[in-house]
Parts: C-alpha cells; sequence; structure tokens
C-alpha cells in the first residue's frame, strides 16, 4: 500500500466517532460525521426558498449515480437511485418470466419478491435453493439448474452467515443466457468485487456506507436491460426530462427502472458516504475489515464457539456468525450486552460485524466477553 492510500485510509479510520463496543454494521450504521453534516447543510439550503440553494441539493442525486458507476465499473446512465433495496429488487424480479433462484434462508428482500411476484403476475417460478449450511455455492446452483432457470437471485454476503458468493463462478455455471442479480447490500463500497459478472446489483447505503435509510440504489446492466421488462416504471422511467404530457415508451437506460423523482437529502447522504468509501478505497477497507474479522474469529476459536462464516477471506465480508451451543446462546448473547457490545442475536446464531473502526478497546471488550461467558461456561 502506498503511503499516501495508507493516510487515505487512516483518515477515513479516524472518521468513526461512536462509542466502543458497536460491533453490528451488518444490521445498521452509524451514521458518520460528513453524512450528519451533509444532511444539516441540505436541509438549510432547502429551506431557504433560493432557487440556487434547492438546485445543488437536486444535483446530488447526479452525484450519487455518477459515484455508484465508478464503484460498480458501471456507466452512471444504468444507474438508478431507489427508496431501499427491496424496491431495486422488485424492480429486477418483477420483470423476469420464468424459473428464478433463490436461496430459501436468503433475507426477506429477496424470498418475499420472488415470492410476491409470482403470485401477482404469474410469470415467475419460484426454483428454491436449500443446501444445508444455507451457502448459495457454484455447486449448489448447478444442481439445481434446470432448462426454465432464467435467474438467480443471491446475496452477495448472505446476511446470517457471512458467506460471501464468487460471482465470476455463478456466472460460470449460469452461462451467458441467465441473469444474475445480485443483493449488494452486506458488501457494497467496502469489499472489492469486479461486479462484471452480474447483470444487476441492488444495495442500499445504510449499513457499510453509513449514510443512512432512504439510500437504495440498483444497477441493471446492458443484459438486464434488454431482458427485465420495466413493469412497475413510473413516471420518471422515460427518457423525458421535466414533467411528461405524454406516456411515452420506458428509457433505455436504468432510468427505466424508477417510480418517481428520488429523496435529494437521501442522495446527498448516500453521495457523501460513497465518496468516503471510494476515498479510502474498496480495497484497502476490504483488507481491513478482514483483519478485524479474523480477531473476531481469533477469539472464537480461543473460548471454542463453532464460527459458522468461511475462514478464507475472499468467502467472508465484514460479518462473523457464531454458532454456540444452543444452551449458551443466551449466557453468551448476556455476557456480550453485559460488556456493552452490540451484536445481533438470532436464534441459534450470534452474528459480530466489525467494520474499519472497530477498534482495540471494542476487540478487547468482545475478548472480556467471551471469557467472562467461557468460565461460566457449564460443560
Ligand atoms: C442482504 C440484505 N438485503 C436487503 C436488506 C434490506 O434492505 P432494504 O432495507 O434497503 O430494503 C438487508 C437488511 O438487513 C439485507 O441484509
Amino acid at each position: 500500500m502506498s503511503v499516501s492510500d495508507e493516510t487515505a485510509l487512516e483518515m477515513y479510520r479516524a472518521t468513526f466517532d461512536g462509542e466502543p463496543g458497536y460491533l453490528d454494521w451488518a444490521g445498521f450504521g452509524p451514521v458518520s460525521p460528513a453524512v450528519r453534516s451533509e444532511l444539516h447543510a441540505d436541509a438549510e439550503l432547502l429551506g431557504s426558498g433560493r432557487l440556487s440553494g434547492m438546485s445543488l441539493v437536486d444535483e446530488r442525486a447526479g452525484a450519487a449515480r455518477e459515484l455508484l458507476g465508478e464503484l460498480l465499473g458501471a456507466r452512471t446512465d444504468e444507474v438508478s437511485l431507489q427508496p431501499s433495496t427491496t424496491h431495486g429488487l422488485q424492480q429486477a424480479v418483477y420483470g423476469l418470466s420464468g424459473g428464478v433462484m433463490v436461496g430459501r434462508r436468503e433475507f426477506a428482500a429477496l424470498t418475499v419478491t420472488v415470492t410476491r411476484a409470482a403470485e401477482s403476475l404469474g410469470r415467475v417460478q419460484p426454483q428454491w435453493l436449500e443446501p444445508a449450511d444455507g451457502f448459495i455455492t457454484p455447486d449448489a446452483v448447478r444442481e439445481a439448474l434446470t432448462e426454465d432457470t432464467r435467474a438467480l437471485v443471491v446475496s452477495l454476503v448472505d446476511f446470517r452467515t457471512g458467506y460471501r458468493v464468487d460471482l465470476p463462478a455463478l456466472r460460470d455455471v449460469l452461462g451467458e443466457d441467465r441473469l444474475l442479480i445480485v443483493d449488494a447490500v452486506q458488501a457494497f463500497g467496502v469489499v472489492d468485487v469486479d461486479y462484471g459478472a452480474a447483470d444487476v446489483v441492488c444495495g442500499h447505503g445504510y449499513k457499510w456506507l453509513r449514510s443512512g435509510r432512504g439510500t437504495g440504489f440498483a444497477w441493471f446492466g446492458p443484459r438486464a436491460q434488454e431482458r427485465i421488462a420495466p413493469v412497475l416504471s413510473g413516471l420518471t422511467g422515460m427518457d423525458v426530462e421535466g414533467l411528461p404530457d405524454t406516456v411515452e415508451r420506458p428509457a433505455a437506460t436504468g432510468r427505466a427502472f424508477t417510480v418517481s423523482l428520488p429523496d435529494t437529502l437521501a442522495a446527498a447522504r448516500l453521495a457523501t458516504g460513497l465518496r468516503e468509501v471510494r476515498d479510502a478505497g474498496p480495497a484497502a477497507i476490504e483488507a481491513e475489515i478482514a483483519a478485524r474479522t479474523a480477531d473476531v474469529m481469533f477469539f472464537a476459536d480461543r473460548y471454542e464457539i463453532e464460527v459458522v462464516t468461511p475462514r478464507e477471506p475472499e468467502r467472508r465480508a465484514g460479518i462473523v456468525a457464531l454458532r454456540p451451543r444452543p444452551r449458551d446462546v443466551a449466557p453468551l448473547a448476556a455476557s456480550l450486552a453485559n460488556h456493552g457490545l452490540t451484536v445481533t442475536a438470532r436464534g441459534d446464531l450470534i452474528r459480530v460485524s466489525a467494520h474499519v473502526g472497530t477498534d482495540a478497546d471494542t476487540l478487547r471488550l468482545f475478548g472480556d466477553a467471551l471469557a467472562g461467558f467461557a468460565y461460566a461456561r457449564v460443560e
């Protein structure tokens, strides 16, 4: 890493100003100081009643789309802002026909969207993937493929286990005729991924990008634009500047997959969060997060708590899922809470998610919490 890259990463690290103990970046990312001040400044501009000020805020949407294009390696006109990831996934899935593969244990944004699209339009047939470990591997997809399969909808990083899929390998299995629709929520901007293997990428800015809610986005690549019908296209989905007087065909660009004008304050927050990760560099952020997740795994191993997340850095991102013995889940969750740590405890898993700003104090607290739990554990 060059000196200037290192400085950029250190500057990024210095923007994490929350209290020690936060290990739930996969749930919600405490909003960054730059995003907070951008929001205040733009809110003032919107209250000014001056056209110049209000127009300036309108421009944030374009800035956010440009930055998204840069991080995705895509053209700006293929990128749209969405109220949420789920809205973006709906735009993609409702426009499909044929078999749509999706993991049964995927986040509800995927499973509910595929199910509702099938129920309402009747053109989509869900094809459920049910690998025992929940990992959507190339083999799991290959075994389940049928002649009718038209698309795979998959999380880049599984919200539950932290497993990161291999996009190029999934593309190989799917071939060129099927679409690869990716929910990138749990990795976008903080993992250096080549999105070229995907056809659609949806995500949001309220976790790892630290931009707050309302910051969804979607990218529809050329193949997706060709093959996905923009059935949910709204008044902003046409190639018309300003208010449309007539109903035209949907645009041949990403805007076809939009409904109405974006929330410009949300766009301003997203643009700021994106700029921060772009400046620090996703590759440098990824390396840092990989080191923090390795620290979390180190403590789990030391206190003999099963780690569900793959060990290989390229098969994970910022999530480490721990599976204590069933009778240990509640005591472990209690020990973490008592040490002032915020994690997600759901079912039989405890999800720990660290970011670049996860400091030595937080890791020390984590080690202490596990030690306290292990000391009291009934063998
Ligand atoms: C993998 C994944 N997809 C989608 C979502 C929800 O995204 P949104 O609230 O932007 O619809 C989450 C939220 O936790 C998630 O983890």
